[in-house]
């Protein structure tokens, strides 16, 4: 579904370029491109050439409560009410913050339910409280923001006042101008019968909403995982009509007699998990279908491996190490209409494929025989390359192995996703943990096979630590040779590079300010010549024009 809307003719002046913009065309109203390609446009007034030189530099920067983190990216809006760029915050403590785009200043702010407290998971990395996990979602047709806040009721499932099974989610729907609910919302999710296996009950407090949210027509989807790989949780997908104002959709990735189950809710991998995290990257979609990848699930045990060859179209009830396309069905549900394995997956392992997300490249990316090309790339230390609407199934390839389009081996583990370039011949950039950031170009076979061949890198490689974001693209306007490639680090900060690898195989730099370390598989969101991320201390840093 085509959404318009009649934006007021606001214009701005580009810096030193004379460029006239419309300023809202350089919101990012939820997080990236529908397609989860990582070019977010050229319309973000960020010319290389300004932004490679002394005049950008450190805007403003804004410090939050301590602990208080975003793994919920900022969202960068234009309400037309107001004709006034705003940076839409939500945070692990469930805390909503309105930020003046240009000035940082806290224009409204509210707390939500309270925040899940982390100390009650077991793990520690994350943060103090698990409050909003997964990046909102705006839609600009009528200034709402839907996101999951993730809370408890206490002594709701046992006497202890927040433990696991209290935990609850509560889906959010907030007008972006008085952060005030819409009526009828929030809704609690708790205690739903999944529709494709009804012994699957929904319990917040042991799965996490991590993945971006996707707006799809009426309907909000948001993907779920394992809450620090503890618990009988499943991978679920849930979507909210959010006229209608109820859930059409709890569909999980573990379904059918065969698949894992567990009544005990302390069960490690009980519920399978199948889980759909992708290291916060969103769900992917073309319109149509959603694209995704399930960490691993049943069927994937050592032992008991199941090699018998599959097509893609399949069905398939149990969903293991997947990357799936599927369709919403007319009563709410998820078909699911094509996947991949890879041939050689292999029960927690610490390399499944659940730590990439699907990245749907721009059409620009295409050839006589492959018209959208898909890409994964995760703990497996592969990037897979697919042609969307052939994702390849199980061992169909020669001898058993891959059927995709190419497979191309980096050097270590990815989280989140590629990011993509769709201008001068087209590049896709991975950035694996303790590598350089390496660019791939696209090419065409003779027998028109779309290939990536290796272009460059960066002459410094990604830290130590996990963590390291999403390579995430802009130009400025759509122009030739204009690309920039961001990316987050939570030992280097933000970096970034000119798209374009020079003739001697490297990714130039361009200068940036410092920034002090960043959360982890971040991203930093963009707006109109500005540049927004969240710091390794907690704050939200603005970079731009000074
Ligand atoms: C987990 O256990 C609870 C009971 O404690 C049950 O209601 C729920 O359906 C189980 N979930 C899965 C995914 O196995
Ligand atoms: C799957 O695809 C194959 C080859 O394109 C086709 O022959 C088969 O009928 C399809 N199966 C289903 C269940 O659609
Ligand atoms: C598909 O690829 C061709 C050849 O590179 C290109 O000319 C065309 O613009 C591409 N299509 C789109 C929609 O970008
Ligand atoms: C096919 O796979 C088998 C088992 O993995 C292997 O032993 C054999 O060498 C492979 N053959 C070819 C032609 O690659």
């Amino acid at each position: 579904m085509v959404r318009t809307r009649l934006l007021p003719v606001l214009v701005a002046v580009g810096l030193f370029t004379g460029q006239v913009t419309s300023l809202a065309t350089s919101d990012s109203w939820r997080d990236v491109d529908l397609g989860q390609s990582s070019y977010v446009g050229g319309s973000h007034n960020l010319d290389p050439a300004v932004v490679d030189s002394p005049h950008f530099g450190l805007r403003w920067k804004v410090d939050f409560n301590k602990g208080e983190t975003h793994y919920a990216r900022p969202l960068i809006y234009t309400p037309p009410s107001t004709n006034k760029q705003i940076v839409f915050l939500a945070s692990t403590e469930n805390r909503l913050r309105v930020l003046d785009a240009e000035t940082g200043e806290v224009l409204k702010k509210r707390k939500l339910a309270e925040p899940f407290p982390l100390a009650e998971a077991f793990c520690t990395q994350v943060s103090e409280t698990l409050g909003i996990m997964g990046t909102p979602t705006i839609d600009p047709e009528t200034d709402t923001a839907y996101f999951y806040a993730k809370s408890y009721i206490p002594y709701y499932r046992d006497v202890t006042k927040t433990g696991i099974i209290n935990g609850v989610y509560y889906f959010y729907a907030v007008d972006v101008n008085t952060l005030e609910d819409i009526e009828g919302f929030p809704i609690l999710i708790d205690g739903l019968h999944a529709d494709n296996d009804p012994r699957r009950y929904f319990i917040g407090g042991t799965i996490l909403q991590r993945p971006s949210l996707l707006q799809l027509g009426d309907i909000v989807y948001a993907g779920f995982g394992g809450l620090c790989d503890a618990f009988n949780a499943t991978g679920t997908i849930i979507g909210i009509d959010v006229k209608q104002k109820k859930v059409t959709t709890h569909w999980v990735t573990q379904a059918g007699p065969d698949a894992p189950f567990s009544e005990d809710w302390t069960a490690w991998h009980g519920g399978g998990p199948g889980g759909v995290w992708q290291s916060g990257q969103g769900l992917a979609t073309d319109g149509g279908s959603i694209f995704f990848v399930s960490d691993n699930g049943g069927g994937s045990m050592d032992e008991t491996i199941d090699t018998t060859p599959r097509r893609g179209n399949a069905s398939l009830s149990i969903l293991s190490e997947v990357v799936a396309r599927v369709n919403p069905t007319a009563d709410g549900g998820l078909d699911v209409v094509d996947f991949f394995r890879p041939h050689n997956y292999q029960y927690d392992d610490e390399k499944d494929l659940g730590s990439g997300g699907f990245s749907l490249l721009h059409p620009y990316f295409n050839s006589t025989t492959v018209s959208r090309i898909g890409t994964v790339a995760s703990k497996n230390n592969k990037i897979f390359i697919f042609d969307a609407y052939n994702l390849g199934g199980y061992r169909q390839g020669s001898n058993g192995t891959d059927a995709v389009l190419q497979t191309i081996p980096v050097g270590g583990e990815v989280f989140g996703s590629i990011g993509s370039y769709p201008l001068d011949g087209g590049y896709i950039y991975v950035a694996p943990l303790r590598n350089p950031l390496s660019a791939y170009k696209l090419s065409i076979t003779e027998d028109g096979t779309p290939q990536f061949v290796f272009a460059g890198q960066s002459e410094v490689s990604t830290r130590q630590n996990r963590g390291t974001g999403i390579p995430t693209v802009t130009s400025f306007h759509d122009e030739p040779g204009t690309g920039i490639v961001w990316l987050t680090d939570p030992d280097a900060g933000l970096d970034a590079w000119y798209a374009v690898p020079g003739e001697d195989g490297v990714l130039k730099k361009i200068n940036l300010p410092t920034v002090n370390g960043a959360n982890r598989y971040s991203r930093p969101a963009f707006g109109d010549g500005k540049v927004y991320v969240v710091d390794g201390e907690g704050s939200l840093v603005c970079l731009g024009v000074l």
